[in-house]
Order: C-alpha cells, then sequence, then structure tokens
C-alpha cells in the first residue's frame, strides 16, 4: 500500500493503523486479520456484505469492543493498552441510533455535553451551533421520537460532534435516508473532512464510497479483500466494453466480419467489443465500421463500476448481479 504524502513531502501520520486485527463469536471468524492505515484527514470507507464485519471493525478501533488478535492505534493511542485515550479522540455513530426518543433533541445533545464534562455555559453554546448547522433548530424543543428518521439520524451525527473529535466512525451514516437526505449528509460529512477531522465510514452504498471516501476497502470472508481509491479499484475488474446494436441483419453480420474479438449476441443483433473506454479505441471502432461501410443503430459505452468490483470480490456470499447473469462482467451503460 503506497504511503500517502503530503504537500511538504512527508508521509502523512496514520489517524488509525491496524495490524492482523482479528476477531471470533464462538467459532465463528468474523475479523481474519485485517491490517489498516488511515490518513489523518482523509475519508476511508469500509465496504462489505451484511455479516462481513463492518461493525465489528468499528466497535473494535473505536474500543467498545476488544479483539481477540492484532493491534491497532486510533489517534496515536493503542486500543489495547490506552483505550481512554482513544475514546477522548473518537466520536462514534452508530449502526443504531444512539438518540433517546422519550427527550426533545436539544436534551439529547446537553445531555452528551454533560458526558463530555463541558461546562452549561459551553455545553449550551456547543448545541445551539450543531443544532443549527444540522437544520434542528424547529425541531430542537420536540421529543426525538417525533423526528423523522433523517431528522433523527443528523441529530445522531450532531451528538457525536459535540466533543469536537478529530476522527469520527460513521456506521451506515445513510441507511434508510431519501435521496436528498443522503446528498445533506454527504455534506456534512465534506465539511467535517475540510475541518481536517478523518472518517471512517461504512456503507453499503456503493456510490456513496465513490462519491466520499479517499480509499476503500472491501472486506469479505473476514478478510480485505481489496483495497485502493475507487479507480485503483475499478481497474482490478475488467468488463470495460463497447456494446453495438443492431436492426438490420446484414449490417450487424458486416459488423461481426469487420470487428475481430467480438462476442456476438445473434438474437439480440448485438455485438460486444472489449475496450477501455477510450477516445482512441473509439475512433478506431469507428473508423473499422466505417470502412466496412455499417453503421450501428445504437452504441453504448460500458465502464466498470463499484458495484462489479463488489459482486466480484464477494461472490462468494452473494448471488450473481442480477443484471449479470449472463454476462458476469457487464457494467453500468453509458450511454454515448
Ligand atoms: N455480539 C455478538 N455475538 C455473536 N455474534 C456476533 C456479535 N456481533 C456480531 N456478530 C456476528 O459477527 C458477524 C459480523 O457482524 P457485523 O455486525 O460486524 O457485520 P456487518 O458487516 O456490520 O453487517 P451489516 O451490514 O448487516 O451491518 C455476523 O455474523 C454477526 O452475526
Ligand atoms: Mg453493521
Amino acid at each position: 500500500m503506497p504511503t500517502p504524502m503530503r504537500g511538504d513531502g512527508h508521509p502523512s501520520p496514520a489517524a488509525i493503523s491496524a495490524v492482523g486485527l482479528r476477531k471470533s463469536y464462538g467459532d465463528k471468524t468474523v475479523l481474519d486479520g485485517i491490517d489498516l492505515r488511515i490518513p489523518a484527514g482523509s475519508v476511508f470507507a469500509l465496504l462489505g456484505p451484511n455479516g462481513a464485519g463492518k461493525t465489528t471493525a468499528v466497535q473494535i478501533l473505536s474500543t467498545l469492543s476488544t479483539a481477540d488478535g492484532g493491534q491497532a492505534q486510533v489517534a496515536g493511542h493503542d486500543i489495547a493498552t490506552s483505550p481512554g485515550g482513544v475514546r477522548a479522540a473518537i466520536g462514534v455513530t452508530g449502526q443504531f441510533s444512539a438518540v433517546d426518543g422519550l427527550i426533545t433533541g436539544e436534551e439529547n445533545m446537553l445531555l452528551m455535553a454533560d458526558l463530555h464534562h463541558l461546562s452549561k455555559r459551553s455545553g449550551r453554546r456547543v448545541t445551539a451551533e450543531l443544532l443549527e448547522r444540522f437544520d434542528l433548530v424547529d425541531a430542537a424543543r420536540k421529543p426525538a421520537q417525533s423526528y423523522s428518521g433523517g431528522m433523527k439520524r443528523r441529530l445522531d451525527i450532531a451528538m457525536t460532534l459535540v466533543g469536537n473529535p478529530r476522527i469520527i466512525f460513521l456506521d451506515e451514516p445513510t441507511t434508510g435516508l431519501d435521496p436528498r437526505s443522503r446528498h445533506t449528509m454527504w455534506q456534512i460529512i465534506r465539511e467535517l473532512v475540510s475541518d481536517g477531522v478523518t472518517v471512517f465510514l461504512t456503507t453499503q452504498y456503493l456510490d456513496e464510497a465513490d462519491e466520499l471516501a479517499d480509499r476503500i476497502a472491501v472486506l469479505n470472508d473476514g478478510r480485505i479483500a481489496a483495497e485502493g481509491t475507487a479507480e485503483e479499484l475499478k481497474r482490478l475488474i475488467p468488463g470495460g466494453h463497447i456494446r453495438l446494436r443492431f436492426t438490420d441483419p446484414s449490417a450487424y453480420r458486416s459488423a461481426a466480419v469487420a470487428l475481430r474479438e467480438t462476442t456476438r449476441d445473434d438474437e439480440a443483433l448485438a455485438l460486444r467489443i472489449p475496450s477501455d473506454g477510450s477516445q482512441r479505441e473509439l475512433r478506431s471502432l469507428l473508423d473499422r465500421l466505417d470502412s466496412a461501410g455499417v453503421e450501428a443503430d445504437e452504441l453504448t459505452v460500458h465502464t466498470s463500476d463499484l458495484d462489479d468490483v463488489f459482486f466480484a470480490l464477494t461472490a462468494s456470499t452473494v448471488p450473481s448481479r442480477p443484471a449479470q447473469s449472463t454476462q458476469p462482467t457487464q457494467s453500468k451503460e453509458d450511454v454515448r
């Protein structure tokens, strides 16, 4: 794994690092040796199917649970020997809401301020600031159980920020949110990162990881199956291709002869040509079609996306991607 460099050429300090983390429940091995290095001020996304161990990893790194083996440092503190140091530096928004529904949003915030030993005055100040920032001022005096899912999630994260943590763990922060609330949450996460906060995120949404994360790891069978930037992960999975569709069977046949390396779909009158989707490859393909005097009725460029990566890397635990039953590496369509 390359060590990220800061602008001054020095390696960025790791906010979170782990070597060989292991955890079993009974005879079930959940984490089977996990290595991580997450630079300060970056967003790291942990992806994986249900039950892969994402929440378990968050709980171990945030000292809510103990590992059976391996080592980890968070904010420079060892999780085993200095859990108090870790806790003082982090904020955790769990997968399931920590909001108390019986009291108001404001009271939930003030309770957190008390837990962080803030004075009454600064507790009130921080609460007011965060309620404002998370657009919860109007609802602040209402019982939290009357909040919508999105409002509860925002309150949950606002509560996490009361202690001004430099590292935050967000376990599926946008599950169950509508697209607008998800985008609001993304904006909140981006603002945190621009303030220098390190974010460790778990998510089921590949577009979320693609959108937010500097680096992504895919957890499968207790191990990190792949780790890298979204682009690096997409490159791991072949499947980019150009698809040409014809309505005239004779044009289809001529094209199949003119182009080499095609996969034919005689029923759909469609040809599939492996391609990286670059302008150069596209031009050469069109040139060959021109020389043969044939014109396709439809041309689509398909590039690998994170869904392909996810399905390819977690194939043993999820059924194959529905749309891919006949073409296992087909990917999201990008109609040009
Ligand atoms: N306290 C526990 N006792 C026993 N088994 C547990 C415990 N916590 C988690 N597990 C098991 O560990 C495995 C990983 O669970 P975990 O909650 O970490 O998965 P996850 O990746 O967060 O899944 P999801 O996407 O559904 O949230 C599961 O098989 C789960 O049943
Ligand atoms: Mg989970």
